[in-house]
C-alpha cells in the first residue's frame, strides 16, 4: 500500500462529500481534502449541520474531520498539494444552445480541468468521478496537453455507483469498483494508484479494471439499465390497472427468476433523482451523434415512459376526485425523490405538485427531510402551497393524501385518526405502494395504488 498521499476532491456534493469521507475513514494514512466553489457548502461541511442528509454520514464525518479529512475553499492550494485529484463536479443537462435538454453541460467540468492545468506541477493522477459522456477523458487529456511547463497529468475514470439514502453502505460495501485508464505504462501506473486506495477495504476481485472508454460508458449503461427496469415495471402497472392483475404479484413472480432478479422492480409514481433522466438523455444524445438513431430512440422511450407514468398519476387523481381539485386541499406525503434523503432533484413529487397546482388545488407538502429543498423547488408557487412537517396536520381538512416518497414513517401513521380529520369521501393515492390498501379501504378511504385494483366506496 502506498503511504502518505494527498488526495483532493473537487466538488463537495452528494458524491464528493460521502465518497471522500469513506476514503478518509478507510485510509488513515492518506490526507483527504474536499474543495468546492460554493463557500456556504464548505462551511456547512465544517459545521454540525452537514449540507446533505445521508444515514451514517454525520458519524463518519465527525470521526475523520480535521484528522485526515478536510473541507476547504482554497481550490488552487488543494490542486498544488495533491497527488491524486478526484473531480466530482456536477454535470447537469444542458439548458441552452446545441443539445439543450439532452447533452451533458460540461462547463463546470472544463473549468475544473483548466484550473487543474493552471495550478498543477509535477505528476498527478486526475480521476473522473462525475458521470460523463464517453470519451470525455480524451477531451480532458487534450486540455492538459496545452500545458507549457512541467506537469504530467494522467486521466483515470472511476465512476461512482452509490445511490442516495444508502451512500455510506454502498461505498463501504460496493458491488464493484470500476477503474479505467489508458493501457499505456503511465495509464496502468495511474490506475494502480487508484486501485491501491480501494484495496484498503474492497476485496480485490470486486475492483474491475478496464480501458477508459469502457469505464465511462459502463456508468451510463448501468444507469440506463436500472431506469429501464423501473420503466418496464411501470408500463406493466398500467396494464395491471386495466386487467385487475396486481403489479406487486407480477413483480414477485418475474423477479424470482434468477436471470431477472428482484431488485428495481418496484412500481412507482416514477423515478426521480438527479441522474437517471440526465444520464439517459445524454446517452441518447451521444447515440444520435454517432448516427445510431434506433439506439437513441430505444433509450429515449425509458424516459418517455417515466414521464407518462407521472402524468398518469396526476390524471388518475384528478378523475377520481370528480374531475376537479380547484380549491381542494391535497396533502402530499413525501417530497424527496426517494426515502432517506433530503434530495428533491427531479423528484416525481415536483411534477405531481405542479400538476395539482395547475388545476388550482391547495397543496400541503410534508416530508421529514426535504422541506427545505421543496420550498426552493416551488418558490414561484408560494401562494397555494403550505409546508408542514407533521403529516397529521398536513392531512387535516384534506380531500386526498398522495404518498410520493416511501418513508417508513408513512407506513405507521394512525390512518383511522387521520380519516376523522379529512373531508369525506377521503382518498389515498399511494404512489409507492407502501400502505395496506385493504385495511385503508375498510377504514373508509377510497384507495388508489400503482398497478393495483382501485378500491372505491
Ligand atoms: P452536486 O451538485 O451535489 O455536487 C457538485 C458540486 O460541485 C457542487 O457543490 C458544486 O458547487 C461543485 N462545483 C461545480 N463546479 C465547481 C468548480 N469549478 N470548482 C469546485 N467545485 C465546483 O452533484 P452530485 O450529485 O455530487 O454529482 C456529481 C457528479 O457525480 C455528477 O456527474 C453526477 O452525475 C455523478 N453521480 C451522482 C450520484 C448521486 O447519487 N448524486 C451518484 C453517482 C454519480
Ligand atoms: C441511482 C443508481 O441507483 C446509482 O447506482 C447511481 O450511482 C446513481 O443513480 C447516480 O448515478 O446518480 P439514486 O438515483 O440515488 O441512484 O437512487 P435509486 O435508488 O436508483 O432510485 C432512483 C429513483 O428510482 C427513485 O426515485 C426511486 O424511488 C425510483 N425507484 C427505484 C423506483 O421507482 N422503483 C425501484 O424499484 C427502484
Amino acid at each position: 500500500m502506498s503511504a502518505g498521499k494527498n488526495i483532493l476532491c473537487i466538488g463537495a456534493g452528494y458524491v464528493g462529500g460521502p465518497t471522500m469521507t469513506v476514503i478518509a475513514a478507510k485510509c488513515p494514512e492518506y490526507r483527504v481534502t474536499v474543495v468546492d466553489i460554493d463557500k456556504n457548502k464548505i462551511e456547512a461541511w465544517n459545521s454540525d449541520r452537514l449540507p446533505i442528509y445521508e444515514p451514517g454520514l454525520d458519524e463518519l464525518v465527525h470521526r475523520t474531520r480535521n484528522k485526515n479529512l478536510y473541507f476547504s475553499s482554497d481550490i488552487e492550494k488543494g490542486i498544488r498539494e495533491a497527488d491524486i485529484i478526484f473531480v466530482s463536479v456536477n454535470t447537469p443537462t444542458k439548458t441552452f444552445g446545441q443539445g439543450a435538454g439532452m447533452a451533458a453541460d460540461l462547463q463546470y467540468w472544463e473549468k475544473t480541468a483548466r484550473q487543474i492545468l493552471a495550478n498543477a506541477e509535477g505528476r498527478k493522477v486526475i480521476v473522473e468521478k462525475s458521470t460523463l459522456p464517453v470519451r470525455t477523458a480524451a477531451a480532458m487529456k487534450r486540455i492538459f496537453n496545452g500545458k507549457t511547463h512541467d506537469a504530467s497529468l494522467e486521466v483515470v475514470s472511476n465512476p461512482e455507483f452509490l445511490a442516495e439514502g444508502t451512500a455510506i453502505r454502498d461505498l463501504e460495501k460496493p458491488d464493484r469498483v470500476l477503474i479505467g485508464s489508458r493501457e499505456t505504462a503511465e495509464g496502468i501506473r495511474a490506475r494502480e494508484e487508484i486501485v491501491a486506495i480501494y484495496a484498503h477495504w474492497v476485496p480485490r476481485e470486486k475492483i474491475i479494471e478496464s480501458n477508459v472508454w469502457s469505464s465511462e460508458l459502463s456508468k451510463l449503461a448501468s444507469n440506463a439499465f436500472l431506469a429501464q427496469r423501473i420503466s418496464s415495471i411501470n408500463s406493466f402497472s398500467a396494464l395491471c390497472e386495466a386487467t385487475e392483475a396486481d403489479i406487486d404479484q407480477v413483480a414477485y413472480a418475474i423477479g424470482t427468476d434468477s436471470r431477472i432478479g428482484p431488485d428495481f422492480l418496484k412500481a412507482s409514481v416514477g423515478f426521480g433523482g438527479s441522474c437517471f433522466r440526465k444520464d439517459i438523455l445524454n446517452l441518447v444524445y451521444i447515440c444520435q451523434g454517432y448516427g445510431l438513431d434506433a439506439v437513441a430512440d430505444y433509450w429515449r422511450s425509458v424516459v418517455e415512459m417515466n414521464e407518462w407514468q407521472e402524468q398518469r398519476f396526476v390524471r388518475n387523481m384528478l378523475s377520481s376526485l370528480f374531475n376537479t381539485v380547484a380549491g381542494k386541499r391535497i396533502a402530499l406525503f413525501g417530497f424527496a425523490f426517494k426515502a432517506n434523503t433530503g434530495d428533491t432533484r427531479e423528484s416525481p413529487a415536483i411534477y405531481v405538485a405542479r400538476g395539482l397546482l395547475e388545476e388550482r388545488a391547495h397543496v400541503v407538502i410534508s416530508d421529514p427531510k426535504a422541506l427545505e429543498n421543496a420550498r426552493k423547488d416551488l418558490e414561484d408557487e408560494s401562494e397555494n402551497v403550505t409546508f408542514e412537517t407533521d403529516p397529521y396536520k398536513a392531512a387535516e381538512g384534506a380531500h386526498a393524501i398522495a404518498i410520493l416518497t416511501e418513508w417508513d414513517l408513512y407506513k405507521d401513521l394512525d390512518y383511522e385518526k387521520i380519516f376523522q380529520t379529512m373531508v369525506h369521501p377521503a382518498f389515498i393515492f399511494d404512489g409507492r405502494n407502501i400502505l395496506d390498501h385493504r385495511k385503508l379501504f375498510s377504514l373508509g378511504y377510497n384507495v388508489f395504488g400503482i398497478g393495483k385494483p382501485f378500491l372505491k366506496h
